[in-house]
């Protein structure tokens, strides 16, 4: 045997083994061995550079950089297709079908709509040439280097194919591929992708396709021609495609269907409306296509999409799924929030596991079992909801779901004032959620913006018990903040540098940062220009305090009753003597346009100022702040501890380095 004749039969070899493992799922030969071959072939592939394959086995790793990918038109458009959420609109389709086809002997093809990114792959003497994105659907990007790389599409057509073929297909992540890939890149500091789609459209566009290799995409074929062989319906084309190596909805999932009546498209659309949830892929909706093509074509298409397909969409935002257990979690005011742990469930793009249910009274109203299935909802909020409950799905002999006694992580008897639907633990003292909870607000870039002590660290601080009140870390002190255990010298410079900083934060965050229930950024606000002093505030009446503006009884009450308690009397005291701001500031009577036109970026932490004071004071004397480097930028502001890509790409750009000490002076402040 030539070189090259064993160089083409381990091609042909490695081609079927892929199919079997990607496409059919049974491998016939184990991963060790298809590994002997793959070397086998690369090394020959190496010695024999005069037969290389673009569409070798080999070069499924990826490797090469593309700069720009070449724009090529479609052979035909790439169309969209018509949308439906309602049943309603299902039947007039239909009904609309059997009039323009004159039948109403029609067969519907219904399957699967995946959710992510449609490639039109181009065939040629039998081998893979093209992979055209959509585009404007007029013309597309080839990103064929990236599309070679994924395991399931066949690089070479076996025999009996056509020599010329067009596959049409959706690129996505299966979801497990997904969660790989956010975990690596979480584990690498980099930003996690949101959803599926925006991952798989990212990747697909990606220089560099050794990256888009690792990355594990796949592909669902869902449409072919053959001008050779021309398909005489839908499924036919389908089938044909499953035969040559193709990753099709398979039929035996029902993940499609023929169907002879809008009746059984029904039956089909309600069943995977509750059981898409369980599918390892996203997908959107069912499309509904005319199986017969010579039929499609009597029907025709408007200026956009075909008149014999629709794509039936589900609502995205809900989904079914059993409830596992109630926790509990505890605020740093010690109200109780009871959080509902779910089976893992996708909901438009993201995996929901955790729902929120308020309080007793809506675990009371919903009357919610154990091992119930719930309804998940996801609206504006960050966490879901449970909406509903299925009664008709309850587990036998299921236990309700009673509120919690005492605190999760104290264990004190759980309290619930009157008129007030949330639990609370009272042990303010020494829960340590509450602790932490009420340190990580005091410390939060809105209240205090302590950026040089992180969530880790007040939990350390916590845990080793150094640290009750917000006044313990102003106590700690340099000695106390090297003792930590893998804080080093710059760290403590940093926890220092910008707990000396909050000491110029004004009284109005302050007392936000206090944490008095019911204080929020607005109504601190509004108590600090009510009362120019602290003291003022705390000897103020319930009477005073409703004459302030968004002040009603409960926060009247609240904030009596924080000042009343001597524990909070002394914690004052304390921060008075670190020298936080306690009063009003004078009216700034400094303001200048020196600064006019100038784009400053901040960055580090200051002596004199706080983060959001110095981009106050260049906003008062003229000046822009924006958040990132630019060449619109003329100056970065650059306090301790710069952050090196800002620093690499102010210099990068010429952008002007200065110095706290330098603002100071052009902007002549004395404080
Ligand atoms: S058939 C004439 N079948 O949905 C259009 N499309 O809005 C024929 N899609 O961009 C498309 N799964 O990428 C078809 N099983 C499926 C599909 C599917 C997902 C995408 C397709 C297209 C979009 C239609």
């Amino acid at each position: 045997m030539t070189p090259f004749e064993r160089i083409d039969q381990l091609r042909r070899e490695l081609h079927e083994h892929n199919r079997r493992y990607y496409v059919a799922d049974q491998p016939s030969i184990s991963d060790a061995e298809f590994d002997r071959l793959l070397r086998e072939l690369r090394d020959l592939e190496s010695a024999h550079p005069e037969y290389a394959d673009p569409n070798s086995p080999t070069q499924r790793v990826g490797g090469g950089l593309v700069k720009n990918f070449e724009q090529v038109a479609h052979r035909r458009p790439m169309l969209s297709l018509a949308n439906t959420y309602s049943f309603d609109e299902l039947d007039e389709f239909v009904q609309r079908a059997h009039d323009l086809a004159a039948t109403t002997a029609l067969e519907w093809s219904a399957e699967l709509k995946f959710d992510g990114v449609a490639i039109s792959l181009w065939y040629a003497g039998g081998t893979l040439q093209r992979a055209l994105t959509r585009g404007d659907g007029i013309q597309g990007d080839d990103v064929v280097a990236n599309v070679r790389t994924i395991q399931g599409i066949p690089l070479v057509l076996p025999p009996g194919a056509p020599h010329d073929l067009e596959v049409r297909g959706e690129i996505v992540f299966l979801h497990r591929d997904f969660e790989a890939l956010n975990a690596r890149r979480s584990s690498e500091g980099q930003d996690e992708f949101a959803n599926p789609r925006n991952a798989a459209s990212g990747t697909l566009k990606m220089q560099d396709s050794t990256e888009v290799a690792q990355r594990r995409l796949s592909m669902f074929a869902y449409g072919a021609y053959s001008d050779e062989q021309p398909f005489a319906a839908h499924s036919q084309a389908m089938d044909a495609l499953a035969q040559w190596g193709f990753p099709v909805a398979p039929r035996a999932e029902r993940w499609s269907a023929l169907c002879r009546s809008a009746a059984e498209l029904k039956d089909y659309l309600t069943y995977w409306d509750s059981e898409r949830q369980r599918l390892p892929v996203a997908t959107d909706g069912v499309v509904i296509k005319v199986d017969r093509v010579e039929q499609q074509q009597r029907m025709g298409m408007t200026a956009k999409s075909p008149r014999w397909a629709m794509a039936y969409k589900f609502n995205a935002e809900q989904a079914c799924t059993p409830l596992r257990e109630v926790i509990y979690q505890v605020g740093r005011t010690g109200a109780i929030t009871p959080v509902a742990v779910l089976d893992p469930v996708w909901i438009s793009g993201t995996q929901v596991q955790r729902a929120s249910v308020h309080n007793a009274d809506q675990i009371a109203k919903l009357d919610l079992h154990f091992g119930d299935w719930v309804w998940v909802e996801k609206g504006g909020e960050i966490i879901p909801k449970i909406t509903a409950v299925d009664l008709a799905r309850r587990p036998n002999a299921a236990l309700r779901v009673t509120f919690a006694t005492n605190c999760p992580d104290c264990g004190t008897l759980l309290e619930r004032r009157d008129g007030e639907a949330q639990h609370f633990c009272p042990n303010r003292g020494t829960c340590p959620p509450q602790i932490k909870g009420r340190i990580e607000h005091f410390i939060h870039r809105r209240a205090m913006d302590i950026d040089g002590i992180g969530t880790e660290t007040v939990d350390r601080l916590v845990d080793l018990g150094w640290v009750h009140t917000p006044a313990d870390l102003y106590d700690l002190g340099p000695e106390g903040w090297s003792r930590l255990d893998k804080f080093k010298e710059k760290s403590v410079a940093n926890a220092l540098a910008s707990l000396e900083a909050s000491t110029i934060v004004p009284y109005e965050r302050v007392l936000f940062a206090l944490g008095i229930r019911h204080v929020g950024e607005t109504v601190a606000k509004k108590l600090a220009k009510a009362f120019d002093r602290i003291e003022a505030l705390a000897a103020a009446s319930t009477e005073d305090l409703l004459n302030v503006p968004d002040v009603g009884p409960q926060i009247a009450e609240s904030i009596t009753s924080w000042f009343a308690d001597p524990a909070n009397q002394d914690e004052l005291r304390r921060l008075a003597e670190h020298g936080l701001q306690f009063e009003r500031a004078a009216p700034t009577s400094d303001a200048s346009d020196v600064l006019q036109g100038k784009s400053f970026v901040v960055s580090g932490v200051f002596t004199h100022f706080s983060r959001d004071g110095i981009k106050d004071a260049i906003e008062q004397h003229g000046g822009r702040v924006a958040s990132s480097v630019s060449s619109k930028t003329n100056y970065l502001l650059a306090g301790e501890g710069v952050g090196p890509s800002k620093r690499a790409k102010a210099e990068s750009l010429g952008v002007t380095w200065l110095t706290e000490e330098e603002f100071r002076a052009w902007i002549g402040s004395t404080n």
